[in-house]
C-alpha cells in the first residue's frame, strides 16, 4: 500500500452528472484504482458555491456517490467521502486563504467565466472555489490529480500554494505539503456541448440538451442526439477545424466503442450525419445502460452505501487530520 501512489479526486454534486463528466474524470479513475491508493470525495461544499436547491443537496450527495460506484469504483480499493463531512477541508481552506495573493485568484478563468453567468449573485465562495479545492488536494497528499481539461489552472494553483507559499515560507528546507500533479486524459477531458462544438459539456448550462446526463432513458438520449448540432457536410472528421461538431461526436463515439479515431474516420469518410447519429444514438445508450442498472440498484440500498461512505470518511478523516496537524505545527499555531 506504501508504495503505490496517492490519487485525490472529486465530482460536485450539482444536478445530474454527464458524458464529459464520466468521460474526463471518472473514467480515469476506475482506470487508476487499482494501481493507486485512491482517494475520491463527493465536493458538496463545492456545491454550494453557485445558487443552489438546499431540498436537493443530500440527495444529489448521495446520487453522486452511487454513480461513482455504478460507473465501476470499486469500494474495496478507493475510499469515497462526503467533502462536508471532514471539517479539516474548511479549516485548511481557511489557512490556505490567508496565504494566497488575491491577484493569483484574480486569474482564475472558470470564476471569470461562471460569475459573468451568475450576473449580481457571485458568492464569495465562488472566488474561494480553488482555494477549497487546493485544500481538499493538499490534505491527501495526493500525488496525482485526475481531472478533465477545465481543472489544469485550478490544479496548477494547488502546485503553487504548496510550493510557493507553504513549503517555501515555512518549510525550513523540509516540503510540508505534496505538490501534485494534474492527470489529464489525452481523449476525453474536453468533451464538447452537443449544440455547440467550441462550448464545454457543463451541468450550469440551462439548456438541457446541450448535455447527455448519465441517467437519461434511451428515447432522451435519441432525442438529443438527433437535435445536437452537425453540419451540411458528408463524412464523419476529426482534424477539421471547421467543423468542431463532428470532431466533438466522433471523440465521444471513439472512447465509447474502444476504436481509434483514425480508423473511424476511415470507416465514416463517406457517412453522413443521419446515419452517424444513429450508431451514435446505439452507442450511447448500449454505453450507459449498465451504468444506469447498477446505478438503480445501489441508490436503493442506503444501508450498503452509507456504509461505505463511513468506511471512506474513516479512512479520510486519518488522513486528513494529520495533514492539518502537520501545516498547523508549522505554521506556528500553538
Ligand atoms: P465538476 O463537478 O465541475 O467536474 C468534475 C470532473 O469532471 C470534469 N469535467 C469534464 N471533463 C471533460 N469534459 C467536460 N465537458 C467536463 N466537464 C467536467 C472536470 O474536469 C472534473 O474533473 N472543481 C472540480 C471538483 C473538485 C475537485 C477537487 C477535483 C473539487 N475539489 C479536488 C479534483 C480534486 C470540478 O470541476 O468539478
Amino acid at each position: 500500500m506504501k508504495n503505490k501512489k496517492r490519487i485525490l479526486s472529486g465530482v460536485q454534486p450539482t444536478g445530474d452528472l454527464h458524458l464529459g463528466n464520466w468521460l474526463g474524470a471518472i473514467k480515469n479513475w476506475v482506470d487508476l484504482q487499482y494501481e493507486h491508493e485512491t482517494f475520491l470525495c463527493v465536493v458538496d461544499l463545492h456545491a454550494i458555491t453557485a445558487k443552489y436547491d438546499s431540498k436537493k443537496l443530500a440527495k444529489d450527495t448521495l446520487s453522486t456517490a452511487a454513480l461513482y460506484l455504478a460507473c465501476g469504483i470499486n469500494p474495496d480499493k478507493c475510499s469515497i467521502f462526503i467533502q462536508s463531512q471532514i471539517p479539516a477541508h474548511t479549516e485548511l481552506c481557511w489557512i490556505l486563504n490567508c496565504i494566497t495573493p488575491m491577484n493569483w485568484m484574480e486569474r482564475m478563468i472558470q470564476f471569470k467565466e461562471k460569475s459573468i453567468q451568475q450576473g449580481n449573485n457571485v458568492s464569495i465562495g465562488l472566488f474561494n472555489y480553488p482555494i477549497l479545492m487546493a485544500a481538499d488536494i493538499l490534505l491527501y497528499d495526493a500525488d496525482l490529480v485526475p481531472v478533465g481539461e477545465d481543472q489544469k489552472q485550478h490544479l496548477e494553483l494547488a502546485r503553487n500554494i504548496a510550493q510557493q507559499r507553504v513549503n517555501a515560507e515555512f518549510g525550513k528546507g523540509e516540503p510540508i505539503l505534496k505538490v501534485p500533479e494534474a492527470i489529464i486524459m489525452k481523449n476525453g477531458s474536453k468533451i464538447m456541448s452537443l449544440n455547440d462544438g467550441l462550448k464545454k459539456m457543463s451541468k450550469s448550462d440551462p439548456n438541457e440538451g446541450s448535455r447527455i446526463n448519465l441517467l437519461d432513458d434511451a428515447d432522451t438520449i435519441t432525442k438529443k442526439i438527433k437535435r445536437a448540432k452537425s453540419d451540411s457536410k458528408v463524412g464523419i472528421e476529426f482534424n477539421n477545424s471547421q467543423r468542431p461538431e463532428s470532431r466533438n461526436l466522433l471523440m465521444i463515439y471513439s472512447i465509447l466503442n474502444n476504436k481509434d479515431i483514425k480508423d473511424l474516420e476511415i470507416e465514416f469518410e463517406n457517412t453522413g450525419w443521419g446515419t452517424f447519429k444513429k450508431l451514435m444514438i446505439e452507442q450511447v445508450i448500449e454505453s450507459l445502460l449498465p451504468i444506469q442498472e447498477r446505478y438503480k440498484v445501489l441508490i436503493d440500498d442506503r444501508h450498503e452505501l452509507n456504509k461505505i461512505l463511513l468506511k471512506g470518511r474513516e479512512n479520510a478523516e486519518k488522513v486528513a487530520n494529520k495533514t492539518l496537524h502537520r501545516v498547523k505545527s508549522h505554521l506556528g499555531f500553538y
